[in-house]
C-alpha cells in the first residue's frame, strides 16, 4: 500500500527510482510517478495504472542525480493522474511524496486558507510547506513545523527546487528508511526497493526528520534535536525478491514452504534439540490467563488455527479477533490478558490500532511477524520470527504456513514450562509436514487439472470443511477469490444447510475438506447433501479416511498439523483458477500487501 523511494547521488536517478517502484509493486498499487530534479528544474511525471505505463511516459533523456517516487493506492481520490503523487506546491518550489493518512487535512486545509488541484490528502501537506516557507524564509523549519501540524499517518520524502542538494524526509506510523550508500543516498519504504544499490540501512523513528544528502544525513526531532543512530546491515538476499525461473511470485511462494518449515525447525532450536525460545515470552505465555489473538486476512485464518494449537495443547482459552472489529468492540477482557498479534507485513494499520490501544491499557503483548524491524514488531513487548523470507505476491501462502507452525511452537514450548505432558514432538512432526508439502507442491499438473474439471467457468464456489478443515475453508475461499475473482465463501460443514445450501444449484462447485476422524462421517454427510442438490462435489482427504472417491488424498500427518498440508492443494486450486482466467497472480486488483491504512 503506497511506496516511496528517493535517490541523491551522482547517478542517473530514473532507473534506480523505477527499479525501486517495480520492487515495491507487490504493496499494491493503482498510479505512480516520480519527479526528477537536475538545476533547478523538477520533471514531473505521473500515471494512473502500472510502472510500464510510467517507464513509458518518462523522457529518458532527462539527466537528474536527484529524484523521488511513489505507488498509489488510493485513500482520498480516485485513482488518477491529477492524484496520483509526487504534488507540488502552487509555485512549484516543493514537490512531495506520501504513505500514509493525514487525519486533519480538513482542518488544515481551512485553516491556511488552502486551495487543491487534487483530491488528496497529500497535497496540503506541500502546500503547507510552502505557506510555512513564506513566513520563515527557511525550508527546514517550514519542513519542520509542517510536520508538527499533521495529525495521522505518514512516511513522506519532499524535493526543494532551490536546493537540489537535499531531501527532505519524514516519518510517523509508516514505513521508512534511509539507504546509506558511497557518494549516494536512498530513501526507501521498505530496504527491498534499494538492495540493489545498498544493505546498508538506518531506521527512521516516528516524529523524526532526516535532511538527506548525497554524502551525508542528519535525523533531528521535530523540535530540531540531533539524533545520531547506527546503520544495520539489511540481511535479505537479492535472490529472495527475483522471480528466477517462476512466471509468478506466488508459485514460488508456494513451493518455499517445504523450507520455511525447516527454517522455523532450525531457528526455534538449541544444539540439544530442544525447543529455544525467548524466555521472557514463556514467562508472558506461563502467566496469561487467556490469550486474545489479533490479526487480519490470512494471517486472521492461521490464528484460528492456531486457537486449537494453543487450546489443545498449553490448555490456555484462547479469543481469535479481526484487529478492526475489536478496535472498536473490545470484549470484556480477562484479568490477566495476553495479546498475540499475527502479521506477515508487522504494519497492517488494523492490528496496529489494537496494539496501541491494549498497550495503553498496560497489557503485554508478542507479535508474530516475517518483519521484525516492523512496527507491530517495535512496539509490542516480544516478537517471534516467521523465517518465511520476503513475500512478495499479494495473496499470502508460506506466511500463512509459518505462522502455523510458529504458533505450534510457542504451544508445545508453553507446554513444557507447564510440565503439561504431551505425546507430540513438534520438529518431528514439522518435518514430515515438510515432505508432504514437497510431495504436494510436486503434483502441481493435478491441481490444475481439477481446476479445470471443477471451477473452469463458475461464478462462485463454496469449501467446506469442520473442526481444522473449517479454517482452513476459510483460507482457500480467500486465496480463491483474492486472485480468480470468483466468490467464494469458506463454510462449517454443519452450518451450510442453515441458508446457505439454498445456493446450491446444478454445477456449483464444492470443494470439501476431510481431514479429521472425529468429524469425517460428518462432513462426508454434508457432501451427500450438496450433491443431491446437484453441486459438483469434490473431497480432499487425509491417507486413511474412506478415501476411495477422493478427488485428492493428502499425504498422512499429524492431526494437528493438517492446515499445514491441506492448504497446500487449496493455495495450488487458486494459482491455477487464477491463471486460467487470465487474472494477475501476484497482484490482484484493488489489494494491497501491506495495508497501511485503517
Ligand atoms: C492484506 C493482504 C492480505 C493479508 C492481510 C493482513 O489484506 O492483502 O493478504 O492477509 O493484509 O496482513 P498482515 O501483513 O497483517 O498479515
Amino acid at each position: 500500500m503506497c511506496g516511496i523511494v528517493g535517490y541523491i547521488g551522482q547517478n542517473q536517478a530514473t532507473d534506480i527510482l523505477l527499479y525501486g517502484l517495480e520492487k515495491l509493486e507487490y504493496r499494491g498499487y493503482d498510479s505512480a510517478g516520480i519527479a526528477l530534479m537536475n538545476d533547478e528544474n523538477i520533471h514531473l511525471f505521473k500515471v494512473k495504472g502500472r510502472i510500464e505505463a510510467l517507464r513509458e511516459r518518462i523522457n529518458h533523456r532527462i539527466h537528474a542525480t536527484t529524484g523521488i517516487g511513489h505507488t498509489r493506492w488510493a485513500t482520498h481520490g480516485a485513482p488518477s493522474g491529477v492524484n496520483a503523487h509526487p504534488h507540488q506546491s502552487p509555485s512549484g518550489r516543493y514537490t512531495l511524496v506520501h504513505n500514509g493518512v493525514i487525519e486533519n487535512y480538513q482542518a488544515l486545509k481551512r485553516d491556511y486558507l488552502i486551495e487543491t488541484v487534487s483530491d488528496t490528502d497529500t497535497e496540503i501537506v506541500v502546500q503547507l510547506v510552502e505557506k510555512l516557507n513564506d513566513t520563515y524564509a527557511d525550508t527546514v523549519k517550514a519542513f519542520r513545523e509542517a510536520m508538527r501540524l499533521l495529525k495521522g499517518s505518514y512516511a513522506i520524502a519532499m524535493i526543494d527546487s532551490e536546493d537540489p542538494d537535499t531531501l527532505y524526509v519524514a516519518k510517523n506510523k509508516s514505513p521508512l528508511l534511509i539507504g546509506l550508500g558511497d557518494g549516494f543516498n536512498v530513501v526507501a519504504s521498505d530496504a527491498m526497493a534499494t538492495l540493489q544499490e545498498t544493505d546498508q540501512y538506518v531506521e527512521i523513528a516516528d516524529g523524526e526528520i532526516v535532511l538527506v544528502q548525497r554524502d551525508r544525513i542528519d535525523i533531528q526531532t521535530l523540535d530540531g534535536t540531533p539524533v545520531q543512530r547506527a546503520p544495520y546491515t539489511a540481511e535479505i538476499d537479492l535472490s529472495d525478491i527475483e522471480k528466477g525461473t517462476y512466471s509468478h511470485f506466488m508459485l514460488k511462494e508456494i513451493d518455499e514452504q517445504p523450507i520455511v518449515m525447516r527454517n522455523i525447525m532450525n531457528a526455534y532450536q538449541n544444539d540439544h534439540d530442544e525447543l529455544s525460545l525467548d524466555p521472557a515470552i514463556r514467562s508472558a505465555m506461563t502467566a496469561c490467563d487467556r490469550i486474545y489473538i489479533i490479526a487480519c486476512g490470512t494471517s486472521y485464518h492461521a490464528g484460528l488455527v492456531g486457537k486449537s494449537l494453543l487450546e489443545k495443547l498449553a490448555h490456555i482459552p484462547v479469543e481469535v479477533h479481526v484487529a478492526s472489529e475489536f478496535s472498536y468492540n473490545m470484549p470484556l477482557l480477562s484479568e490477566k490478558p495476553l495479546f498475540i498479534f499475527i502479521s506477515q507485513s508487522g504494519e497492517t494499520a488494523d492490528s496496529r490500532a489494537v496494539l496501541v490501544k491494549v498497550k495503553e491499557m498496560g497489557h503485554h503483548a508478542l507479535t508474530i511477524t516475517n518483519v521484525p524491524g516492523s512496527t507491530l514488531s517495535r512496539e509490542a513487548d516480544h516478537t517471534l520470527h516467521l523465517h518465511a523470507g520476503p513475500e512478495i505476491a499479494v495473496a499470502s501462502t508460506k506466511a500463512y504456513t509459518a505462522q502455523i507452525a510458529v504458533l505450534a511452537i510457542l504451544a508445545v514450548d508453553t507446554a513444557n514450562e507447564k510440565g503439561i505432558e504431551l505425546d507430540f514432538n513438534p520438529m518431528q512432526e514439522l518435518a514430515i509436514v515438510a515432505n508432504a508439502m514437497e510431495v504436494l507442491t510436486d503434483q502441481k499438473p493435478t491441481f490444475e487439472r481439477l481446476v479445470n474439471a471443477y471451477l473452469p467457468t463458475s461464478r462462485n464456489a463454496f469449501f467446506i470443511g469442520r473442526s481444522a478443515d473449517y479454517y482452513v475453508s476459510l483460507e482457500a475461499a480467500l486465496k480463491l477469490k483474492e486472485i480468480s475473482y470468483i466468490q467464494a465463501e469458506g463454510f462449517a460443514g454443519g452450518e451450510l444447510k442453515h441458508g446457505t445450501i439454498a445456493l446450491i444449484e446444478d454445477g456449483t462447485p464444492v470443494i470439501a475438506l476431510a481431514t479429521q476422524k472425529d468429524v469425517n462421517g460428518a462432513i462426508r454427510g454434508n457432501v451427500q447433501e450438496v450433491a443431491a442438490r446437484g453441486a459438483n462435489t469434490m473431497v480432499i482427504s487425509m491417507k486413511g479416511l474412506d478415501e476411495a472417491d477422493d478427488a485428492f488424498v493428502l499425504p498422512e500427518v499429524h492431526e494437528l498439523l493438517t492446515p499445514l498440508v491441506s492448504v497446500v492443494p487449496m493455495q495450488l486450486i487458486a494459482y491455477y483458477a487464477a491463471l486460467y482466467r487470465g487474472c494477475d497472480v501476484d497482484k490482484p486488483r484493488n489489494l494491497a500487501k501491506s495495508v497501511t491504512v485503517e
